[in-house]
């Protein structure tokens, strides 16, 4: 199912966590064609001087309400913008875009970790897993969504750079402290944390699928800004490019090339 463009309507936007938002959208067309978690959209600003789309992830979709929601920091202007939004305001939205987790397997003990902005996603992921889901959450300092995932079943561990919340030190930390089973892994945060995660998971023989939250520019597939290199038993390098937008953004960690 392709991306639609459709101008939503803003139905709460409230701060969450310093710098932090967190904002429910009405738009009907694209709320009921989401088909993986992990899948994004592109919010448009509304000021002229910032042309291009921002990539945000789908953190709920509840097509009953035909509404979405995504959770975001305020890091610049685009974001600056969103976050001065009211309800009924409107906002162009496309998507959604890009492949997203596989939870076709049958898999039974889930591992979800996330890493500042990279946990919004893995909410909805949360939601439609089947089994039992752990999942393991780093923050710099004020952690956010806890109660969500608590909502939705899950066994949440907390990790801040600060200490002040949940233990001191980060998601690799708690991996190694707790006895978590896990047939299946999940993951999306900084690029560094993917990487130790793979790493770790590879040594375990763990299989984990990782959603890489590279640079955009036209998050649809046109401007190849957001390629990575992904092996590739079919080309001759062993490897190919891939466009994190339309490929991605989720891959398996043992199929990405991590040291570029
Ligand atoms: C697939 C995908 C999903 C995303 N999901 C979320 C989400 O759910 N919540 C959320 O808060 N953010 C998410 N992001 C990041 C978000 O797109 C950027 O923070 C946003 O575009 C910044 O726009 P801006 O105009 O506010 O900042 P800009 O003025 O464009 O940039 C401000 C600062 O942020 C940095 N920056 C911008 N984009 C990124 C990026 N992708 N990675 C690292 N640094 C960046 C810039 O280098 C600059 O230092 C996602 C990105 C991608 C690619
Ligand atoms: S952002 Fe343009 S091809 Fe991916």
């Amino acid at each position: 199912m392709g991306a639609k463009l459709e101008n939503g309507v803003v139905i709460s936007n409230d701060q969450i966590a310093k710098d932090i938002y967190s904002m429910f959208i009405k738009a009907p067309n694209i709320a009921n064609s989401v088909e993986m978690p992990g899948q994004f959209i592109n919010l448009y600003p509304k000021e002229k001087h910032t042309i291009l789309p921002r990539p945000i992830s789908i953190c709920e979709v509840d097509s009953k309400e035909e509404t979405i929601r995504v959770v975001y920091q305020v890091v610049g202007d685009g974001t600056g913008q969103f976050a001065k939004l009211k309800r009924e305001d409107e906002i162009q939205v496309s998507g959604p875009i890009g492949n997203g987790f596989d939870i076709s397997g049958d898999h039974r003990e889930h591992l979800l970790v996330g890493g500042g902005v990279g946990v919004p996603p893995l909410l909805e992921l949360s939601k439609r897993l089947k089994g039992n889901v752990t999942v393991v959450l780093g923050f710099r300092d004020e952690p956010y969504l806890i109660e969500d995932f608590e909502k939705y079943g899950a066994k949440v561990y907390v990790a801040t750079e600060s200490g002040k919340h949940g233990s001191k030190g980060n998601v690799l930390d708690i991996l190694k402290q707790e006895d978590i089973k896990i047939d299946m892994a999940y993951s999306c945060g900084p690029k560094p944390m993917l990487k130790a995660l793979n790493s770790w998971c590879q040594e375990k023989d763990i299989p984990v699928q990782v959603s890489l939250e590279e640079r955009m520019a036209c998050g649809i597939g046109v401007c190849v800004g957001c390629v990575c290199k992904k092996k590739d038993s079919g080309n001759k390098d062993g490897w190919s490019y891939k466009k994190t937008c339309t490929d991605g953004p989720v891959f398996m960690g043992s199929d990405v090339i991590w040291d570029e």
